[in-house]
């Protein structure tokens, strides 16, 4: 169900797929991967930075078009269980930190921007766009805290190989969403959550608070809990972990 576009270098990969798309409709799974981005783009406006061809960068365009746009959480929840169990076939303390920040230990690994199409109260089009730190060994913006996984292991890896591995398990979750079945892509998630036990720091941009995740809504917000039993409810932009 997917076909495979290779560019030596984009601006974007996310922008590409959306372009080429929009200039004749793609296949839905349609990828695109990229060895160099030259304008890779970050959640929150922020740049994605990645050494050429060291790297996996690349985008998928689904069409979930029986998904409500008030449940288009259940896509970064899918998308980024599928990375972090095939990330976890190469080395342990994987695990997702909310929203879809895949992390190793206290560090990130890779990130996903999701950019969805609505139409009325349904998702007309979705592209994954995923950047995922393979054998590059020296960051210049530590700023997002980030790790490889040749940092991780010690070895070097065959980009390509772990890409097929990645676009086959998204979408597999994808027909199980397609199906009705979210059961357990939500409760594997949930339990995959980077801090998913105990408490910790949180910021929310005016105070400083310990609190545990007590859940996540299927609209996609973090439930936090203060160790006096205050719950908050956050979006996105609203809260900042402590690290
Ligand atoms: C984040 O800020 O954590 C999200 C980063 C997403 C980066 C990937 S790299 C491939 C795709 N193309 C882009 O321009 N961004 C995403």
């Amino acid at each position: 169900m997917s076909s495979y576009i290779h560019i030596p270098e984009t601006s974007s990969t996310n922008t590409y797929l959306s372009e080429i798309n929009r200039l004749k409709e793609v296949e839905e799974g349609t990828v695109v991967y990229t060895d160099f981005q030259t304008a890779g783009k970050g959640q929150r406006g922020n740049t994605w930075e990645a050494e050429k061809c060291k790297n996996i960068l690349f985008s998928i365009i689904l069409r979930p078009n029986t998904i409500r746009a008030d449940k288009q959480f259940i896509i970064s929840q899918f998308v980024s269980l599928a990375i972090k169990d095939v990330l976890e076939s190469y080395t342990g303390n994987i695990s997702i930190k909310w929203p879809n920040d895949i992390y190793w230990k206290e560090k990130k690994i890779c990130g996903i921007l999701i950019e969805n199409v609505l139409s009325g109260d349904k998702i007309q089009q979705s592209i994954s766009g995923i950047g995922i730190n393979i054998n590059q060994t020296h960051f210049s913006n530590n700023l997002s805290n980030p790790i490889s996984l040749r940092q991780i292991t010690g070895k070097e890896y065959d980009t390509t190989d772990i890409l097929d591995k990645i676009i086959n398990r998204i979408l597999l979750y994808y027909k199980e969403i397609m199906t009705g079945q979210r059961e357990n892509i939500i409760s594997s998630y949930k339990s995959s959550l980077f801090r998913h036990k105990g408490y910790h720091l949180y910021d929310d941009g005016k105070n400083i608070f310990k609190a545990r995740i007590k859940d996540i809504e299927d609209s996609g917000l973090l439930v936090l809990e203060t160790e006096n039993h205050i719950i908050n409810k956050f979006a996105f932009k609203e809260i900042k972990y402590i690290l």
